[in-house]
C-alpha cells in the first residue's frame, strides 16, 4: 500500500526507487553488534533479548518514537533476527478493520515479531482489538448483536508487538500502557554519522577520503538514511563530474547542487524558514497556517521537518506557534546572500 504521506514527503527523506529501496536494505545492520549509536536503547535492547533468550520466552512488547529514518523499523528487523524469530511488518493505515488485524494476528507463531510502523494511525476499532492480545495473546470475537451477543476467546501464540511511531503523543494511553519496553529515538551525533557514512561507503565499494566522509556526515541532518542517501547521490557526481572518488570538494559541489546547505538544511527547510521570517515577521506563526502558506501537510511539517529545526535551534515552540530564531535570521541571511551573489554571477555571465 502507498501511504498518501510519502508523496509528501521532502525529497531528502523520500525513498525514490526500488532501486534506492535495495540499497538502503543492503546497508541495514542486520544484528545489534553492527548498529551504530544510540548507544543507551542498544544496551537496554541486548539486555532485554537476553534475558527473554534465557528463560524461553518471547520479548515484551516494545514501542520505538522518534522522528523519520533514525532506524526504527532496522531496530525492529535486528530485533527478530537476535530473538531467532519471523517479523510480520504492517502500518497503522494498512490495517482498516479489526478483521485486518485478526487475520494476522491468528496465524503468528510463538515468539513472531508483529512490526505495527506508524502505529499511532491505527483505527480505533482496530487498536481496540490490540489491547487483550497484547495483554492476554487472546482476541475476542464477538457474535450476533443486541441482547444475543456472544463472544469467544480465540487463544494466540505469545508474540511480540513492535511498534513504531513519529509521535507517541497520539497514541491512546490504554495502547501506550501495554508496551513493557518505550525508547525514544534522537538525532545522531556527528561522530555517529561518520561511522555510519563510512560503513556504507565500504559496503558500497565507493571510494572516499575522511574530509569527504566528514562533509556528508556533518550535513546529513542528524540522521542516517539521509547520510546514505547523499552517499548515494555524492557518488553518481563523483562519477560523472570528477574521477569516481569523493574528496571534500567532490561533496561539497554535490551536495550544493541537491540545495542542501552548509548546515545540512534542504529546500523545505529553508522554505520554512523563510515564510516565518518574511511572512509571520519571524513569528509566533501557527502550524495550520504555515503548513497551508507552505501547501505542506501538517503532519509532515510537524513530524518529518521540524524536529530537526528544533533540535538545532532554528526554530522554538510557543504557546502562540512557531517562531524563527537569531539563528535563522543570520542562517538565511547568509544563504539569500549567496542566493543573490549566485544570481549576480550567473546574471553577469548572461550580460557578457
Ligand atoms: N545504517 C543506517 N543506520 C545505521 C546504524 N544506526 N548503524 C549502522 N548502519 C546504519
Amino acid at each position: 500500500m502507498i501511504h498518501e504521506e510519502a508523496n509528501q514527503l521532502p525529497d531528502i527523506l523520500k525513498e525514490k526507487s526500488p532501486q534506492d529501496d535495495e540499497l538502503n536494505f543492503s546497508l541495514r545492520p542486520g544484528r545489534m553488534s553492527e548498529y551504530i549509536g544510540q548507544q543507551n536503547i542498544v544496551e537496554t535492547l541486548n539486555i532485554a533479548i537476553e534475558a527473554a533468550l534465557q528463560r524461553k520466552e518471547s520479548l515484551d512488547h516494545v514501542l520505538f518514537n522518534g522522528p523519520p529514518g533514525l532506524g526504527k523499523t532496522t531496530l525492529a528487523h535486528i530485533i527478530a533476527n537476535e530473538m531467532g524469530t519471523k517479523i510480520i511488518t504492517s502500518s497503522g493505515p494498512a490495517l482498516e478493520k479489526g478483521g485486518d488485524l485478526m487475520g494476522i494476528l491468528t496465524h503468528l507463531e510463538k515468539g513472531d515479531i508483529l512490526f505495527i510502523d506508524e502505529i499511532h494511525r491505527l483505527p480505533k476499532i482496530v487498536e481496540e482489538f490490540l489491547y487483550p492480545a497484547m495483554e492476554d495473546f487472546a482476541v475476542d470475537f464477538i457474535f450476533d448483536k443486541g441482547v444475543h451477543a456472544r463472544t469467544h476467546r480465540y487463544r494466540l501464540e505469545p508474540f511480540t508487538l513492535i511498534g513504531a511511531t513519529t509521535r507517541s503523543g497520539l497514541l491512546s494511553s490504554p495502547l501506550r500502557e501495554r508496551f513493557g519496553i518505550t525508547r525514544d529515538l534522537d538525532f545522531y551525533d556527528e561522530s555517529d554519522l561518520i561511522l555510519i557514512v563510512k560503513r556504507s561507503a565500504s559496503i558500497l565499494d565507493i571510494p572516499i577520503d575522511p574530509d569527504g566522509v566528514y562533509e556528508i556526515a556533518r550535513r546529513a541532518r542528524g540522521t542516517p538514511r539521509v547520510a546514505n542517501r547523499l552517499l548515494k547521490r555524492v557518488r553518481d557526481y563523483a562519477q560523472v563530474r570528477a574521477q569516481g572518488k569523493i574528496t571534500l570538494s567532490v561533496a561539497g559541489e554535490a551536495l550544493a547542487l541537491e540545495g542542501i546547505d552548509e548546515s545540512g538544511l534542504g529546500g523545505t527547510d529553508r522554505k520554512l524558514l523563510r515564510t516565518i521570517i518574511l511572512n509571520y515577521k519571524g513569528g509566533p506563526a501557527g502550524i495550520e497556517a504555515l503548513a497551508s502558506t507552505l501547501q505542506i501537510e501538517t503532519d509532515v511539517l510537524i513530524d518529518v521537518v521540524e524536529p530537526y529545526l528544533l533540535k538545532t535551534g532554528f526554530v522554538i515552540r510557543t504557546s502562540q506557534g512557531r517562531k524563527a530564531t537569531e539563528k535563522a535570521f543570520s542562517h538565511l541571511a547568509i544563504s539569500h546572500k549567496r542566493e543573490i551573489s549566485l544570481f549576480e554571477g550567473s546574471k553577469g555571465k548572461r550580460d557578457s
